[in-house]
């Protein structure tokens, strides 16, 4: 996967833990944890935002300070030495965030001033997400920078309702401008964060994260739903990225078609799949890589266990998101 040799196909999914220092800087705790999880080979980071309008939930980390750099460059640094690899997933939230949960304290801000009608965890409690602001095109372009310094080594979050996503939604985005209305001006704000990314740190260092039919989020990409992400895809194969990442909603007809379209590593990641199908996009030829979520957060070994036959941990959805080691780096190991 572009200049990486990944020792088997297997990889860790994107998985926010709430669990960063209050100023957004990830800790010595998420450097263990993803250290301790380093033989899963290729490993996507929790959704971190690349400003503080990018920012959705509270104690995200994020990648635009000297400090979060620091604490980033520890986590990659102890994965590296653990035998792993780390791609960042820079996502910025978009309308789905809460001034509650960012330190600036603004309104959201999103392709068009529509609320996505839904709750989002803050400090004061479940709080009713408000209606963002509209971007200017001027702040398009800033937010485009903002993505661009925060590359390191990324996967892009196209997916799962945040702002690259609202872009493509026909119910998030009305935008009049060359940013809204046909399929090509819903992309536009992808492809230039992707060519912004690509032009900082190479392609082959360079992920997309998409989610056709995504079943939590409410962006209705519309009857042009296909068209618009056959459209995306052929456009970052011109921009010749090291992946794309597509977390599968069912649509099986345009993942065939994405997989005939993109000639480069594509992840499929099935939400939910059972252990004995975590093979089967591999063994039909339309994955080339297998992330897998759950799993790998209640399973620091997950793959000598498959090797090894050995039952699995359950996962404890309750230390999902939170403070502290319990639930994140105490799962214990076949060794332990
Ligand atoms: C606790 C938790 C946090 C998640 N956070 C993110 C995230 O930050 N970015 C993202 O793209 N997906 C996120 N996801 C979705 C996972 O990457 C994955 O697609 C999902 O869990 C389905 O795969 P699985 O059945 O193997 O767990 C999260 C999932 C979980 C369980």
């Amino acid at each position: 996967m572009g200049k990486l040799n990944l020792p088997h196909r297997l990889a860790m999914a994107s998985m926010i833990r709430i669990r960063a220092l209050p100023d957004g800087t990830p800790g010595d705790l998420s450097a263990e944890y993803y250290a301790q999880r380093a033989s899963l080979g290729l490993l996507i980071s929790e959704g971190t935002q690349p400003s503080e309008d990018g920012q959705g939930y509270n104690t995200t980390p994020g990648i635009y300070t000297e400090k979060h750099i620091e604490g980033w460059r520890k986590v990659t640094n102890e994965v590296h030495d653990a035998g792993g690899y780390l791609f960042i997933q820079l996502m910025h939230a978009g309308r789905m965030s809460h001034p509650d949960n960012t330190p600036h304290q603004r309104q959201g801000v999103a392709p068009s001033a529509i609320a996505p009608e839904a709750e989002i965890s803050t400090p004061n409690g479940m709080m009713e997400i408000p209606v963002p602001r509209e971007l200017s095109k001027t702040e398009i372009k800033e937010t485009v920078e903002d993505f661009r310094k925060a590359a390191a080594g990324v996967e892009i979050h196209g997916a799962n309702g945040y702002l690259i996503h609202q872009f493509f939604g026909e119910n998030s985005n009305i935008r009049t401008d060359e940013y809204g209305g046909s399929v090509e001006n819903r992309v536009r704000f992808a492809i230039e964060v992707s060519k912004a990314i690509v032009e900082e740190i190479g392609a082959e260092r360079t992920g997309f994260l998409i989610s056709p039919n995504a079943p939590f989020s409410k962006v209705n990409e519309g009857k042009s739903g296909s068209d618009l992400y056959c459209y995306l895809v052929e456009e970052l194969k011109k921009l010749n990225l090291a992946y794309v990442h597509v977390m599968n909603g069912g649509d099986e007809e345009l993942l065939h078609n994405i997989r005939t379209l993109w000639p480069n590593t594509l992840l499929v990641n099935t939400p939910g799949r059972a252990l004995e199908d975590i093979a089967t996009d591999i063994e039909n030829g339309i994955a080339d890589v297998a992330p897998i979520g759950a799993w790998a957060l209640a399973n620091p070994d997950f793959i000598e266990r498959l090797n090894h036959n050995a039952p699995l941990n359950e996962l404890d959805r309750g230390t999902f998101f939170g403070e502290g080691g319990h639930g994140y780096v105490d799962y214990p190991t076949l060794k332990k």
